[in-house]
């Protein structure tokens, strides 16, 4: 039994006697908490893989900001690497494939993932769970196919990604192939964090933005539909960042709750997305200005939000040089507004 399912309850769209908050990538990056733990060890990979470890910086937001949901600690990146594409996260840079999808033939190198090759994060989550013990829910995840097949064309971060981009012209065929195989991983690893005590479960298409419309639909929004039709035992939470142009699309997916970033306009999304929860949207930004700053804006935006089931974020993962005293002012300035 959950104390506090304030996040589940806004996820359905039933009453809640508050707006309920976290904040995307949470887990880990401004806690120094979270640096303890990590200094310790060889790197981001070696938490990743230590299910005690993930679950203690997991737990550590709930703690320290007072959060109304835990996210598990991981990588969107976990699942290339269990379906064959190894990565390597570098310091301060970000993460780097070795070896990349480049032709047909390289398909042979991967396979669809089942969640046992993810134990990893499964084992953190029932550890999680059971640490947690009912106080928050725990947030799933798994980035959205198109996203984790940028990176796998790719084979690291890019301002364009334009080699993704360009696959999709020059091989659709092959592109549609490897996007199957992403998305069949993808459900098998979310019923997989499911099945070990995930509460809901968010996905992230953290690159939806630089597609034109009509790729959009074809590529990236036929595999999250997809996946949201097979996730059918908790809420599904879609964040698809920089995606204005979908969101028509967008409402008929059957997610619960669709996160919206900090250029989205929130009236246009509440009346467009009127069967939808919505999730967001402080721009990160807000959080590097003074007191004042952060309290008016999160008091600006939850007005905005008036009427409408809303789970209050930022509208993207907090970055790394924030003061978390700033992110508590967030949190505690959103459970205090009524
Ligand atoms: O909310 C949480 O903190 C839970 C864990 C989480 C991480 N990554 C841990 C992480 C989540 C939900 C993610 C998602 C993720 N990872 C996304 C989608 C969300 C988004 O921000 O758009 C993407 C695109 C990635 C891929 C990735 N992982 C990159 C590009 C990088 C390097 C740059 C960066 O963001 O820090 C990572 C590394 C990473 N993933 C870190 C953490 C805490 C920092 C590495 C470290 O601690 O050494």
């Amino acid at each position: 039994m959950l104390e506090n399912d304030l996040i589940l309850r806004a996820a359905r769209g039933e009453k809640t006697e508050r707006t309920p908050v976290w904040v995307m990538r949470q887990a880990g990056r401004i806690l120094p908490e979270y640096r303890a733990v990590r200094a310790k060890l060889s790197g981001f990979k070696e938490l990743v893989e230590t299910p005690e470890l993930a679950a203690e910086v997991t737990i550590q937001p709930v703690d320290h900001l007072g959060v109304d949901a835990a996210i598990i600690f991981s990588d969107i990146l976990v699942i290339p690497e269990a379906m064959g594409l190894q990565y390597e996260m570098i310091e301060k840079k970000g993460p780097i494939f070795p070896s990349t999808i480049q032709s047909a033939s390289d398909l042979n190198k991967i396979h669809v993932a089942q969640a046992d090759e993810l134990s990893y994060t499964i084992e953190a989550i029932k550890i999680t769970k059971k640490e947690l013990n009912g106080r928050v829910p725990v947030i799933g995840f798994a980035g959205a196919p198109w996203t984790i097949f940028a990176y796998m064309i790719e084979g690291a971060g890019s301002k364009t990604f334009s080699k993704a981009r360009k696959m999709l012209y020059t091989n659709p065929e092959l592109s549609h192939q490897l996007m199957e195989m992403i998305t069949e991983s993808t459900i098998a690893y979310l019923k997989g964090q499911i099945e070990a005590g995930a509460d809901m479960v968010q996905v992230f298409d953290s690159w939806a933005g630089i597609l034109p419309a009509d790729q959009y639909r074809e590529f990236s929004i036929r595999y999250i539909s997809a996946i949201c039709k097979s996730i059918t035992e908790v809420p599904v939470t879609v964040f698809a960042k920089g995606a204005y142009f979908a969101l028509k699309d967008i409402k008929n997916l059957s997610c619960d709750t669709v996160g919206l970033d900090w250029n989205m306009d929130i009236a246009e999304a509440k009346e467009l997305l009127n069967n939808k929860t919505l999730q967001g949207n402080l721009d990160p930004c807000v959080l590097y200005g003074s007191d004042e700053q952060v309290i008016s804006a999160t008091q600006s935006m939850l007005d905005q939000f008036k009427g409408h089931h809303h789970i209050a974020n930022l509208g993207h993962g907090v970055y790394p040089d924030t003061n978390p005293k700033k992110v508590k002012l967030f949190i505690d300035t959103v459970k205090g507004y009524n």
